[in-house]
């Protein structure tokens, strides 16, 4: 690993499904450029994948390496970025539980980013405690490496406020240990699905796949959401809320032909199955490399989990290191001398 006093970095994904186009819009790309600045760490948040997948345990381990597999594949450079397992490194549980204690119940059931997964859930009655709990422990991931910087989606603000209410409240209690983070957003705050709804996400089954299929990735987009009342090509249709546009927007490099095409379709005289054509060799030609870096890599599922083991050693060791502090700044520092 090189040597980077610069500031520190940590991200994750729950491991429950491979990564789609809105991970690498909301966070992938982001962290693509921190890594060559700062001292990144990205973590596969499998206990957090479990607070909501509980029973299907088999599901979040086989998706482990198909998240680190997504990685690579877009250019999340192990020489570069730590990768490691959330479930290796148990300090973070033992950090999670000192933290219950600086949290009141109604702050978490106002967190609404939990509000808003209970309600998408039907949990709203029985939510299960760590469920409810998990922005405590998203916070022991992120402090526990002493990280300023998360590159996240929008929807995660909620989890950084949280975090930093905790660090606040520990630093005032038992010494200045910890530190505050601040959320790296995104340009483009956030992808709609292809179904035009407002976020990309596999239970919704709107998603475009980093390792999706040409030929499925053809079906995806010409059944894409527009707009509902463009039914003639002459017709004037409408860009705003049209999720064809905003994958352009985030996609085509081509900014000046994005414009024209916006023009064209508001005025009337765009179909929908051409500019749907025009979007699918835009996010061909994105994907293409990806997939097949992806291919490439899944080769070797060793050498993806050796990557993974070495970079879980290195993380553990960081989170070992602020844990002794934690635990002397809680006078918890026995069998010392
Ligand atoms: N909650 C994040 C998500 O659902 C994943 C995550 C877990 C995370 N731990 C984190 C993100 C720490 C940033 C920092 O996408």
């Amino acid at each position: 690993m090189e040597e980077k006093q610069a500031d520190i970095v940590l991200t994750g994904d729950r491991p429950t499904g491979p990564l789609h186009l809105g991970h690498y819009v909301g966070s992938l790309a982001n962290r693509i450029q921190m890594q060559n600045v700062h001292r990144q760490f990205v973590m596969i948040a499998d206990v957090q994948a479990l607070t909501d997948n509980y029973e299907n345990p088999q599901k979040v381990r086989d998706n482990v390496l198909q998240v680190a597999l997504d990685y690579l594949a877009v250019g999340i450079d192990p020489k570069k970025t730590t990768i490691f397992i959330q479930s290796m490194i148990p300090e973070i549980a033992e950090l999670t539980v000192f933290y219950l204690n600086l949290v009141t119940l109604a702050r978490l059931q106002r967190n609404p980013t939990v509000k808003s997964e209970m309600q998408q859930k039907g949990l709203e009655n029985r939510i299960p405690v760590g469920f409810l709990v998990y922005p405590v422990s998203q916070a022991a991931d992120i402090t526990i490496f002493r990280a300023r910087y998360v590159p996240v989606g929008e929807d995660q603000l909620p989890m950084i406020e949280q975090t930093n209410e905790i660090v606040r409240s520990f630093n005032r209690i038992y010494g200045d240990v910890l530190r505050e983070a601040e959320a790296i957003i995104p340009k483009i705050a956030r992808l709609p699905g292809t179904d035009g709804s407002a976020k990309m996400s596999k239970t919704l089954g709107n998603t475009i796949y980093l390792g999706e299929e040409e030929d499925n990735l053809y079906k995806k987009v010409m059944s894409m959401y527009t707009d509902p009342n463009h039914i003639k090509v002459s017709d004037p249709g409408k860009v705003e809320g049209n999720p064809v546009f905003a994958y352009l927007d985030a996609f085509d490099q081509d900014l000046a032909q994005v414009a024209r095409l916006k023009e064209q379709y508001s005025a009337g005289g765009l179909g929908d199955v051409a500019l749907k054509k025009y979007l699918y060799e835009v996010l061909r030609a994105f994907l293409n490399p990806i997939r097949e870096k992806r291919k490439m890599f899944a080769q070797d599922m060793h050498a993806v989990e050796q990557l993974v083991k070495e970079g879980t050693g290195e993380a553990r060791a960081v989170a070992e290191k602020t844990m002794k502090e934690v635990r002397s700044a809680m006078c918890l520092d026995y069998f010392m001398k």
